[in-house]
């Protein structure tokens, strides 16, 4: 595992915070950047949509702010790790194609522009960074979660080949109404942290991404 040199002079393990809208590849380049280095691959669009997931089995409509704000200290939701991967438990039962659902699609972005649920989730998000190194996938992970990392990759690509990687992943939700609201709320929007690398992955593959981000990882952390 890469990381002795960077520890010793710091507190926390290292946090490699990955950004970008939907469908721009960074799922998949963050899982393999984590595989790569051995560290644990964090999902927060899971956590969001885990939420999202949860109001919709309770009848509790995502325009439903202050219902929403009251019964979020009692969501029974436990945030673990399997195989260095997070996992998102509701009452003990793992969530896994939930969180795909058609509903779930059309409510996140609304749940996840609450300020109180980004506050709760944010809290969960560092706690996995400190015992342990992290490739954290999000919106917001180098401009909010980690601000101080000096790992943080902003992963995008243009608007047609996210439709065609949509696709061909056999999805049809609306990404382009998703990235709008992530864009545009005022909490943590979807934003390039002014100190991230920006990576096209419109005409890359995702060998030469990961590559890409690797290095220069290993460049900083030898630092
Ligand atoms: O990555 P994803 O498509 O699974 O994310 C689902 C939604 O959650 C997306 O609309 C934006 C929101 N999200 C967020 O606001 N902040 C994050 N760190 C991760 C996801």
């Amino acid at each position: 595992m890469l990381c002795d040199s960077y520890t010793a002079h710091r507190m926390n393990p290292p946090a490699i915070a990955i950004d970008g809208p939907a469908a721009s590849g960074k799922s998949t380049v963050a899982k393999l950047v984590a595989r790569q280095l051995e560290y644990t691959f964090i999902n927060t669009g899971a956590m969001y949509r885990a939420i999202a997931w949860y109001l919709a089995q309770q009848g509790i409509s995502a325009e439903d702010t202050d219902a929403i704000i009251t019964v979020l200290p009692d969501i029974p939701l436990q945030f673990g790790k399997e195989d260095s991967t997070s996992t998102v438990l509701c009452g003990g039962r793992k969530l896994t194609t939930e969180l795909t659902q058609p509903v779930v699609n059309d409510s996140v972005s609304v749940i996840a522009a609450i300020p109180e649920v980004r506050a709760f989730l944010l809290q969960k998000q560092r706690e996995y960074n400190k015992n342990e190194p992290v490739v954290m996938e999000g919106r917001d992970i180098g401009s909010v979660v980690f601000p101080d990392t000096p790992f943080k990759y902003f992963v995008t690509a243009s608007p047609e080949v996210r439709a065609a990687r949509r696709a061909a992943q056999g999805l049809t939700d609306s990404i382009d109404e998703r990235d709008k609201n992530d864009r545009s709320r005022s909490c943590a929007p979807l934003t390039q942290a002014p100190d991230a690398l920006l990576v096209d992955t419109s005409n890359m593959t995702i060998d030469q991404v990961v590559q890409l981000i690797i290095s220069d990882i290993r460049i900083k952390l030898a630092k």
